[in-house]
């Protein structure tokens, strides 16, 4: 009781003592604080990414209904197992998972087969 006691106090004055003297460092704003905030190279997952953010991230940011989150990377690792081609074709012709409903396309019909599979690109990549 009295060393856990002991331990908090010196805790707590570790950390008052760090947060006073270290400045907000401007190192950690290049480390994206969000998954989708990833910037890519490839063309491709630059295009998937603006379809991404337009189409997907209301249920894919999250997870809302379901939807695995892409902050969620051992998920994202998982779901990469049944291999690429499986989740273009689930996120181009829709999935009724053990976890949800993927829409067709996000439900955004007028998405080419492209534009969907460079986002599903996109989304491996970021949640990595
Ligand atoms: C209305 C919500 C919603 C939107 C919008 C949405 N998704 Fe999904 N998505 C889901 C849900 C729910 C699942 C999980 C289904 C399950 O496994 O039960 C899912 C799963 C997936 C998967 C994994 C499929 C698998 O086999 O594991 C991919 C890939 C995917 N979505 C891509 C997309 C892409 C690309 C977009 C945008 C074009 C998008 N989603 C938009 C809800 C959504």
């Amino acid at each position: 009781m009295k060393f856990a006691f002991v331990a908090c106090l010196a805790l707590v004055s570790c950390n008052s003592e760090e947060s006073a003297e270290t400045p907000p460092t401007p190192e950690k704003e290049k480390t994206p604080s969000h998954p989708w905030d990833l910037e890519p190279s490839d063309s491709a997952l630059v295009a998937g990414k603006q379809v991404y953010l337009d189409e997907c991230a209301g249920c894919h940011n999250e997870g809302e209904e379901g939807a695995p989150a892409l902050t969620k990377s051992k998920e994202w690792a998982k779901r990469l197992e049944q291999g690429l081609p499986v989740l273009f074709d689930h996120a181009i012709n829709g999935f009724d998972g053990m976890d949800g409903e993927m829409p067709a396309r996000g439900g955004t019909p007028s998405l080419t087969d492209d534009q969907v599979k460079n986002a599903v690109r996109f989304m491996v990549e970021a949640s990595k």
